[in-house]
């Protein structure tokens, strides 16, 4: 198992957490079977932005993110290097750090009333 500290998220994960993630589950599915409720709006078929996470540490452990990938999250709130769409990275043999940014896109739109 490796382990997987998620930093406090307002809203889904308050005091954050340590979880122990299966290598090659994708990050996604580990935390939703953590109670955590990462939104993810496409079902995991890697069309939508909302599970994006930031991963702080451990980034370079996880499989590349595709093409696909890359360009959805070019899209995403908050976009920084160690960006990836959660559904699509899959939990490797070292030790991570998951940071869930404040909004989502669909968030951010609702958010906004023009
Ligand atoms: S759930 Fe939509 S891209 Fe991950």
């Amino acid at each position: 198992m490796t382990q997987i500290v998620v930093l406090p998220h307002v809203e889904l994960c308050p005091d954050g957490a340590v979880l122990e993630g299966t290598p090659g589950e994708s990050i996604c599915n580990t935390l939703l079977a953590n109670d955590i409720y990462i939104e993810h709006a496409c079902e995991q078929s890697c069309a939508c932005t909302t599970c994006h996470v930031i991963v702080r540490e451990g980034f370079n452990s996880l499989n590349e993110a595709e093409e696909e990938e890359e360009d959805l999250l070019d899209k995403a709130w908050g976009l920084e290097p160690q960006s990836r769409l959660s559904c699509q990275a899959l939990v490797g043999e070292t030790p991570l750090v998951i940071e869930i940014p404040r909004y989502t896109i669909n968030m951010a739109r609702e958010g906004k009333h023009e």
